[in-house]
C-alpha cells in the first residue's frame, strides 16, 4: 500500500497535504489556502520536477477544503495508480545493477548503506524554488537552525536535501554516459543505496552569494556560522577535508544525526 497520510502545514499558507508515492518517490498533493482565501492544488513530486498547479480555485472556506482532500483521498485510493506504480519499485540490492560499478570498488567501497525513510515532510523550498523534502525531526530540525543563522544575520539556503536511491542511480548512470571513469564518479557521488541525501536527514546549503557546492563555501559566513552553531541543532559536516570515506571534501553537506528524542 502506498503510503496515505494527512496532514495539516502551517507556514506562510495553511495546507492539506495528502503523501503518496509515484514511481517509488514521495509525492504530495496539496490543497493550498492561500491569505486572500484562495485554494490551490498543487501536486509535487520530490525527484528534482517542479510542483505543478494543476487548478486555481475560487476562495473556499476551511470546512470545504476538507471535504475536497477527502475526495482527493479517495481518487488514490480507488485509483490505485500509485500502487501499482509502488509495487514496481526494485528491490534495494538492484539499484546498483546494470551500472557496471566494477567489482573491485564494490568490494572496497566505503560507505554505509543508506535507506530511505517512511515518512517525509515538505520543509519549505530549496533555492531553485522546488520542495524541500526531510525526514519530520530533520525538517524541525533544520527550520529552527535557518532561523537561528538568519537571526544572526547570515543567510543559509537549502540546494538540496530529499535524494531518492532512484534519482542518485539516473545521476550517476548521466555522468557514465558523459565519460566519466569511476574514481572521478565516485569522490564526489555516492552510489545509489549509499547516500545520506537517502535518509532525507541531509541539506546541501548555501550561503546566497558565489558558486554552489564547490569548496569555495568553507570562506563564507555561512560555513563559519554552521562551523560554530551547527552542532547545538545535532548537524554534522560528514565529509571534511581526508575523510576516510573517500569522498572529497564536502563542505556544503550537512546530516542530521537525531539525538534520544528527537
Ligand atoms: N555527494 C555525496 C557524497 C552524495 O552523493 O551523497
Ligand atoms: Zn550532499
Amino acid at each position: 500500500m502506498p503510503e496515505l497520510k494527512r496532514r495539516w502545514i502551517n507556514g506562510h499558507a495553511h495546507a492539506l497535504v495528502l503523501d503518496y508515492h509515484q514511481r517509488g518517490l514521495p509525492a504530495s498533493a496539496s490543497l493550498v489556502r492561500k491569505r486572500d482565501g484562495a485554494v490551490l492544488v498543487r501536486w509535487s513530486l520530490a525527484n528534482g520536477t517542479h510542483p505543478r498547479i494543476a487548478r486555481k480555485r475560487p476562495p473556499l472556506p476551511s470546512r470545504d477544503l476538507l471535504g475536497e482532500m477527502a475526495r482527493l483521498e479517495a481518487r488514490f485510493k480507488a485509483g490505485t495508480a500509485a500502487q501499482r506504480l509502488l509495487s514496481r519499485q526494485p528491490r534495494r540490492k538492484d539499484w546498483l545493477q546494470g551500472l557496471g560499478v566494477p567489482t573491485e570498488i564494490l568490494r572496497d567501497y566505503r560507505l554505509q548503506r543508506c535507506d530511505e525513510p517512511g515518512e517525509l515532510v515538505e520543509a519549505g523550498r530549496d533555492r531553485g524554488g522546488r520542495s524541500l523534502w526531510l525526514t519530520p525531526a530533520a525538517a524541525r530540525a533544520w527550520l529552527r537552525m535557518s532561523i537561528a543563522a538568519r537571526r544572526d544575520g547570515v543567510v543559509l539556503e537549502p540546494v538540496s536535501g530529499f535524494r531518492s536511491a532512484a534519482y542518485q542511480r539516473m545521476l550517476i548512470a548521466r555522468k557514465r554516459a558523459r565519460g566519466l571513469d569511476w574514481d572521478a564518479i565516485l569522490s564526489v557521488s555516492a552510489l545509489p543505496g549509499f547516500s545520506e541525501h537517502h535518509l532525507g536527514t541531509t541539506l546541501d546549503l548555501h550561503g546566497g552569494d558565489g558558486a554552489v557546492l564547490e569548496e569555495s563555501f568553507e570562506n563564507t559566513a555561512a560555513f563559519a556560522w554552521l562551523s560554530a552553531h551547527a552542532g547545538r541543532f545535532s548537524f554534522r559536516l560528514s565529509y571534511p577535508r581526508d575523510n576516510p570515506h573517500g569522498i572529497a571534501y564536502e563542505p556544503w553537506h550537512w546530516r542530521f544525526h537525531p539525538q534520544a528524542g528527537q
